[in-house]
């Protein structure tokens, strides 16, 4: 070959190339074709074999010739790769998207039971009246239940709590709580062991249980909320404050309220609130009073220093009255169509 005549070569080889580079589809493709253009038996390849038949200075122009070929071959190939790389990845990351939204619309969401959402909103009313949150256990000893609330054995009293005995301990020994009022039991000596002794002001909510027929306004297993105040020269009036204060913040000022007098054996004086929507049938929801001094020794507090009140909500009623449900029950009936309208 004569060096004009491998110059064309080079040339025609440079721009054909260039074009089958170009027109790869695909990263496979184009490695075969990186052979078939630079590899030893390309064309390319061969016609650099007749450099060696021609003389020097010919030999130097056709061999800076091939080389640029080769140079822009390669260079031409490599910036396909990258583009066809780029391509590739593209679309492996398309065809694995997950567009997590198309799962999600037709899923329906849950939310908390009424009367959690309930309790939820009682104890953010009193955690914002400085009230701390105590819980307590729902398997009680007879002692915690009654005994130390001041109801001795045979005690008329333990008539108005139907209660759930276990068959495990001595007989007796074990009941399933009657009320959250043990807990104020437990959380004075709490206080008394570890902070040595009050001011106390604490809520306790809690499952209680009473062995008796459930009806539109009574359950079996129902939720209370106890509150229990101890300080210096507490008096009837911060009760009946704290009770009113409560009422407003959770329904409004719209609810009626009447405190009437009653009896508990742990309090003294003692008294009963009921609720109603003006006009509507009045509802018990709660029981309270001014603890009574052998209450607060069995807490471990003296009762010539220290002073309080404590108060028993119905959670369950509180949320019947708020949501105007007409039957209890329902809460625990699991319906979603009732349930999901809260
Ligand atoms: N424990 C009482 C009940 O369940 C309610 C109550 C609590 C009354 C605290 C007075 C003081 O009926």
């Amino acid at each position: 070959m004569t060096d004009e005549a491998s110059q064309d070569a080079a040339t025609r080889i440079a721009d054909t190339g260039r074009q089958v580079v170009a027109a790869a589809e695909t990263l496979a493709d184009l490695a075969v074709l990186e052979t078939t253009l630079l590899g030893k038996k390309s064309e390319l390849s061969l016609a650099r074999r007749s450099l060696g038949s021609m003389e020097p200075d010919q030999r130097k122009e056709a061999g800076a010739a091939f080389n640029a070929t080769r140079e822009a071959l390669g260079d031409a190939i490599e910036a396909r790769r990258a583009e066809l790389a780029d391509a590739e990845l593209r679309a492996t990351l398309d065809a694995e998207a997950l567009d997590l939204t198309r799962y999600v619309e037709p899923v329906e969401r849950g939310h908390v039971h009424p009367v959690t959402a309930t309790r939820e909103r009682l104890e953010d009313i009193f955690v914002g009246l400085g009230f701390e949150v105590v819980e307590g256990p729902n398997l009680e000893t007879d002692w915690f239940n009654f005994g130390a609330l001041n109801i001795p054995a045979h005690h008329p009293a333990r008539g108005m709590h139907d209660t759930f005995h276990l068959d495990v301990g001595e007989p007796g020994e074990y009941v399933l709580r009657t009320h959250t009022s043990p807990v104020q039991i437990r959380h004075m000596r709490a206080v008394t062991a570890h902070r040595g002794g009050p001011p106390i002001y604490a809520v306790m909510p809690g499952r209680v249980y009473r062995n008796e027929r459930t009806d539109a306004t009574h359950l079996a297993a129902l939720h209370q909320l106890e509150g229990l105040v101890i300080d210096r020269q507490i008096t009837l009036g911060h009760l009946e404050g704290t009770i009113d204060t409560f009422i407003r913040a959770y329904f409004g000022s719209e609810f009626e309220t009447r405190f009437r007098p009653s009896y508990f054996p742990f309090t003294e004086p003692s008294a009963e609130v009921d609720m109603r929507v003006p006009g509507g049938e009045w509802l018990e929801i709660a029981g309270c009073g001014m603890v009574h001094p052998t209450v607060l020794r069995n807490g471990g507090i003296d009762p010539e220093e220290w002073s309080g009140f404590a108060f028993g909500f119905g959670i369950d009623r509180l949320a019947k009255m708020r949501h105007d449900v007409s039957d209890i029950r329902e809460f625990v009936a699991n319906d979603v169509r009732f349930l999901s309208q809260f």
